[in-house]
């Protein structure tokens, strides 16, 4: 069975892109993919510096990566700061960056984000793109980008446009077609 792995780079209370996460693990799970669900929050990692990486590297960052490769799918839901990525999904992907074998070679990425602005995370997704890319990650072609925030899922995280609707079945579409579970 193919498995999906899914994440937020936002660990606020009440994140947008917590509930993003949420709904495209349940059509990931729809179309038959079994899905963990993390919370990034359960894996505390410093800021890196190199320094800290020659006395020791995270015991959580090793965790993720090993749950990283022991997936097919790797979803990552990222709110827009500045025009980037989250810090937290930066950060993360620097560590995970220094693991062996490389947590980015083995499944299949699909990144999506909910921002404030209408243009709703593409930035920040294209940069997000770039690095994973540049660390040898397939990422399949859909970018989720979702703007504004307050107005695209209703209470039950469901989106509540069309065009949501639209994009979140093209990325599952992509993410199975391209998986090799
Ligand atoms: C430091 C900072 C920078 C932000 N930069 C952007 C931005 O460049 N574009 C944007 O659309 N929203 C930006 N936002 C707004 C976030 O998209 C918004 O807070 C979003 O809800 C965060 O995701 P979350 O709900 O998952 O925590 C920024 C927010 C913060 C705190």
């Amino acid at each position: 069975m193919t498995s999906a792995l899914t994440l937020s780079g936002s660990i606020r209370q009440g994140s947008y892109n917590r509930v993003l996460q949420r709904h495209v693990g349940r059509k990931l799970g729809d179309a038959g993919v079994a899905v963990t669900e993390i919370d990034l929050g359960d894996f505390d990692m410093p800021i890196f510096n190199e320094d800290l990486e020659a006395e020791h590297t995270p015991e959580a960052a090793r965790r993720l990566a090993a749950l990283f490769v022991s997936h097919d799918i790797v979803f990552v839901a990222s709110p827009e700061y500045n025009g980037g990525a989250s810090p937290l999904i930066v950060n993360t992907v620097t560590w995970l960056s220094r693991q062996k074998p490389s947590p980015f070679r083995h499944a299949v990425f699909g990144i999506g984000g909910v921002s404030s602005g209408k243009y709703g995370t593409i930035w920040g997704l294209s940069h997000l793109r770039e690095s994973l890319t540049k660390l040898g990650t397939l990422v399949v072609p859909t970018l989720l980008g979702i703007g504004p925030a307050e107005s695209a899922f209703d209470e039950r995280g469901e989106p509540s446009e069309p065009a949501i609707i639209r994009k979140v079945e093209q990325i599952v579409h992509e993410l199975t077609l391209f998986s090799r579970g």
